[in-house]
């Protein structure tokens, strides 16, 4: 029942949009918590995680109302300061409450988030920084104590520019006394969109897109109505496929001058890419190249979740790719999988695949073990000859509005199951 059915094997033709991003939104529903008013978020994503997001806004007080892409956030009043559950444990991003809750409430008691299986994925930098901010952290069981009288206004250097850790810094920094000035902080463009939402609100951020951010705090906070970007892990993911399978395609509100680092990959194995305002226009031949080497990194670089969608259309690239993950120890889950569909792949330590290209993949029984992985499994059914069954669907749900309608408007034969 939790399965995805394809029938692959075809080149892909056709158009299809882009939702909002997953990335992007999630914070923002964070932000939202944190300002005593009516928010209104549009072009949000109708993906697992959001639903988690909103369950926990509820479980501490927010009205929260959905129509069709819209979402409403009423945060003026709050109720209750624990969040646990598999809403917290079941994805990282529930720690991007954490900021929230201590602004609002001066305390919180929340599980250890949890997420994908793509290593250990700690909270240290969250912890470590909010305790430069004043903060007290009591840890127990499973579960942690946060509490502030104030928060403080201060210098903060990320060892790592942890996305998630840069956007609890940016929520309590625009609540806490002082400037604050975040160095070393992630530039991933769900941080921009971030920063845009917390300043349309009212909130005083210098530095938007650089790795400084310097943050006025003590605004008052309005509440806004605010449009979420496109995703650009989605719209990588349909690049990739036409990569892996072929044809031409047309990627409605694509953000492409977010995925220079992608359309850059693309360009190598022999795609031809045009831009136009309205979208991204990607043809692409059987004949595609391999890429001898590259590297994940933080953003601009090639993103991490975009790893294994490419190792899965370069799996039949003709000669040999190697691809680095830097940001995650444990991110190759899907290499036995591919295997099992006929792809040559040799791991080199943890952090290092070998992909050599074979002519085809073939159809078979998979299972995904976590989100980005997931959809990869869904490219490669698109690719190979024969039927491919993707079971755990639901991973692939947590960021993928309707994985099998994209497709199907791309002329592939995919049905859930
Ligand atoms: C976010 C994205 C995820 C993406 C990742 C990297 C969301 C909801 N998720 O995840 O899709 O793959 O950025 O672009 O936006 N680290 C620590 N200690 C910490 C925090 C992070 O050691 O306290 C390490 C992580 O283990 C990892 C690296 O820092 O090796 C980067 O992680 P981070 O940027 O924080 O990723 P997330 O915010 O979890």
């Amino acid at each position: 029942m939790d399965a995805i059915h394809i029938r692959g094997g075809n080149a892909l033709f056709g158009e299809t949009k882009i939702q909002g991003s997953k990335n992007a939104v999630l914070p923002v529903m964070a932000a939202a918590l944190l300002i005593e008013d009516v928010c209104i978020i549009e072009n949000c994503p109708c993906i697992s995680d959001v639903h988690h997001m909103q369950q926990l806004l509820i479980g501490v007080g927010c009205k929260v109302s959905r129509t069709d892409q819209t979402l409403m956030i009423d945060a003026r009043n709050l109720s209750e300061d624990t969040m646990s559950g598999e809403n917290v444990t079941g994805m990282r991003s529930s720690i991007t409450l954490l900021s929230a809750m201590l602004a609002r409430m001066g305390e919180v008691t929340m599980a250890y988030p949890g997420g994908c299986v793509i290593g250990e994925r700690p909270i240290d930098l969250h912890l470590n920084a909010l305790r430069r901010m004043g903060v007290s952290i009591y840890e127990k069981e499973g579960c942690f104590t946060a509490r502030v009288k104030e928060l403080e206004g201060t210098v903060i250097r990320l060892p790592i520019s942890s996305v998630g850790a840069t956007e609890n810094v940016l929520l309590a920094s625009v609540m806490a006394k002082g400037v604050t000035v975040l160095q070393n902080a992630a530039m991933e463009p769900e941080i921009v969109t971030l920063c845009e939402f917390l300043r349309e609100a009212g909130a005083v951020i210098e530095g938007i897109g650089g790795s400084v951010l310097i943050i006025q705090g003590g605004h008052k906070l309005h509440g806004i109505r605010f449009r979420i970007p496109a995703d650009r892990i989605v719209a990588g993911t349909y690049l990739m496929s036409v990569l892996g399978a072929g044809g031409h395609i047309f990627l409605e509100d694509a953000p492409v001058a977010q995925m220079r680092s992608m359309l850059r990959a693309a360009e190598e194995m022999g795609a031809q890419i045009h831009i136009f305002r309205e979208g991204l226009n990607v043809i692409a031949d059987e004949n595609k190249r391999a890429i001898p080497y590259l590297k994940t990194e933080i953003y601009p670089g090639f993103p991490t979740d975009m790893q294994s969608p490419l190792m899965t259309a370069l799996s039949t690239a003709k000669g040999v790719s190697v691809i680095e993950e830097t940001i995650f120890e444990n991110r190759f889950h899907i290499v036995e999988q591919l295997k099992k569909m006929g792809a040559c792949i040799e791991m080199k330590g943890k952090r290092k695949a070998v992909i050599v290209g074979v002519d085809s993949l073939l159809g078979c029984e998979v299972t995904a073990q976590e989100l980005r992985g997931g959809a990869a499994l869904v490219i490669a059914g698109v690719m190979a000859l024969g039927e491919t069954v993707v079971h755990n669907r639901h991973f692939i749900e947590r960021g993928y509005e309707d994985i099998c309608r994209d497709y199907q408007n791309l002329g592939v034969s995919i049905c859930t199951g």
